[in-house]
């Protein structure tokens, strides 16, 4: 593994001193800090020349600031002439702008999987993307891993009897099925309609909840909007202690404070991207996707099949 490098930005570096733990590798030395007026400057200390080059970067809040980071850290890369840039991606922002949903909007996650083609990476590694169609965007090879070993192995040891896994939305059901078929427990879904980005309504729950533990299956917590009403409607419907299971913890806006005087018994994410200090509370859990990116690490490294890490 000597000659891969792992780099980091601000946006998670703890996530990538981690990964670089599970490697046994140390964390490669550059420099990203920013320009009096603002820019982004970044010096990678260290010869990267014919490196296989791993920079590891989620593109959360502050999401314009890391992306530039993203965008500014390949390119010195590439002009520093590493052999392969893989941009590592454990979370994938502005990815829920994937379409037009109506007149004069843009597909985001189209112009991102742009950019970074065009910074020079060569490769990507991702996790929970909010569609898999966004692996699509990207003409380079992209590895789409998913957290739900690590989050079904916890929910396994909670050993929750009379088990029901909720879709909180018509996109969420193909994850839900296979973490409801992977934890021998059935599933339902809720019918949610979206009245704006922060807003949402849910109508009726498809299935049988009464009486039963529920876990919400879902890729990203936002405002919590989602969440929130899929537990209040689930709970008027009879539901026991209800978990939910989230990959991404975004956590924007009062997203904190909703789930606090929620429904929600425990809010499993992982950490894709850090959890700030101050939203931190005893509902949350946080558990670690390091070692999943790290062994996709090893394997893209050295040539290896990446299957193995989606059983
Ligand atoms: C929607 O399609 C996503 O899977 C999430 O359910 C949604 O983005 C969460 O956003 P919020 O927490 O703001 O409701």
């Amino acid at each position: 593994m000597d000659q891969c490098k792992i780099f980091t930005g601000n946006s998670n570096r703890q996530l990538a001193e981690k990964i670089c733990n599970y490697l046994k590798l140390p964390l490669g030395k550059v420099k990203v800090g920013r320009f009096s007026d603002g820019e982004v400057s970044v010096k990678i200390e260290e010869n990267v020349r014919g490196t296989d080059v791993f920079v590891v970067q989620s593109i959360s809040s502050p999401v314009n600031e890391n992306l530039m980071e993203l965008l500014v850290m390949i390119d010195a890369a590439r002009r520093a002439s590493a052999e392969r840039i893989t941009a590592v991606l454990p979370y994938y922002g502005y990815a829920r702008q994937d379409w037009k949903d109506q007149p004069r909007v843009p597909i985001t996650a189209k112009l991102v999987a742009n950019l970074i083609t065009a910074a020079g990476a060569n490769r990507v590694l991702t996790m929970d993307l909010h569609t898999p169609q966004i692996q699509g965007f990207f003409d380079i090879p992209l590895d789409h891993l998913f957290a739900a070993p690590v989050l079904i192995k916890y929910f396994r040891g909670l050993n929750l009897s009379n088990l029901v896994v909720v879709a909180p939305d018509v996109g969420s059901i193909k994850a839900a099925r296979a973490f409801a078929k992977r934890l021998h427990a059935s599933l339902a879904v809720v019918d949610k309609r979206r009245n704006s980005p922060e807003s949402v309504e849910m109508m009726n729950v498809i299935g049988e909840i009464k009486g039963k533990n529920v876990v919400i299956v879902d890729d990203l917590i936002a405002t919590g909007g989602t969440l929130c009403e899929a537990a209040t409607t689930l709970k008027e419907n009879g539901a026991r202690n209800i978990y939910a299971s989230i990959t991404h913890g975004v956590l924007s806006g009062k997203a904190t404070q909703n789930i606090a005087v929620s429904a929600i018994k425990a809010l499993i994410i992982t950490n894709t991207i850090p959890l700030r200090e101050e939203k931190k509370f005893k509902k949350i859990k946080v558990l670690s996707v390091a070692s999943l990116l790290g062994e996709a690490i090893k394997c893209i490294h050295l040539e290896k099949s990446v299957s193995s890490l989606f059983i």
